[in-house]
């Protein structure tokens, strides 16, 4: 969905189109999920298997020196939190006040530094100590 917003937003700039209410469903339907996610994040922030309120430090350690830790705890859940809360402005042009052309323009920078924050923050299995496999389990 936010690949989508990203292509409609700025071919909605570029050739100058006006918004439509199918433009800010696409946005509404790029914010629910984010939001989705924002929330089972901060449960496996807490609660999941390596969550804040699960781990157990030794004393004396601090997160910041396991790289693991300082990645699921400090790293990912921050840059998302940040890439949510582009996603959330973005839809919020739909509501502003504006011309169409400043909505689709903002909106297009809003969901694309989103998803460049996201691409960065995934830990992707080809990342050296916290990456994750392509399919879990199998
Ligand atoms: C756009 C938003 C987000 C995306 C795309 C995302 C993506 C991911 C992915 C792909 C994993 C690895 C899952 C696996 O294969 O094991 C993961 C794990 C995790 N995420 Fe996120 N995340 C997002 C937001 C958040 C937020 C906002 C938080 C915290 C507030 C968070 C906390 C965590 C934690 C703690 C884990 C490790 C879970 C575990 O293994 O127990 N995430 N996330």
């Amino acid at each position: 969905m936010l690949l989508i917003s990203i292509v409609k937003s700025y071919s909605g700039w570029k050739g100058k189109k006006a918004f439509t209410a199918g433009d800010r469903k696409t946005w509404l339907f790029t914010l629910i999920p984010a939001h989705i996610t924002l929330l089972l994040g901060l449960y496996q922030w807490l609660a999941g298997r390596i969550g804040i309120l699960r781990v157990e430090l030794s004393e004396g350690t601090s997160f910041m020196k396991d790289k693991i830790l300082r990645f699921y705890w400090l790293e990912h859940p921050l840059l998302m939190f940040i890439a949510i809360s582009l996603i959330t402005l973005g839809y919020g042009m739909a509501k502003k006040p504006v011309s169409d052309e400043v909505k689709f323009r903002k909106a297009f920078l809003f969901f694309l530094f989103a998803l460049i924050i996201i691409l960065v923050a995934v830990p992707w299995p080809f990342r050296e100590g916290v990456g994750r496999p392509w399919f879990p389990g199998m």
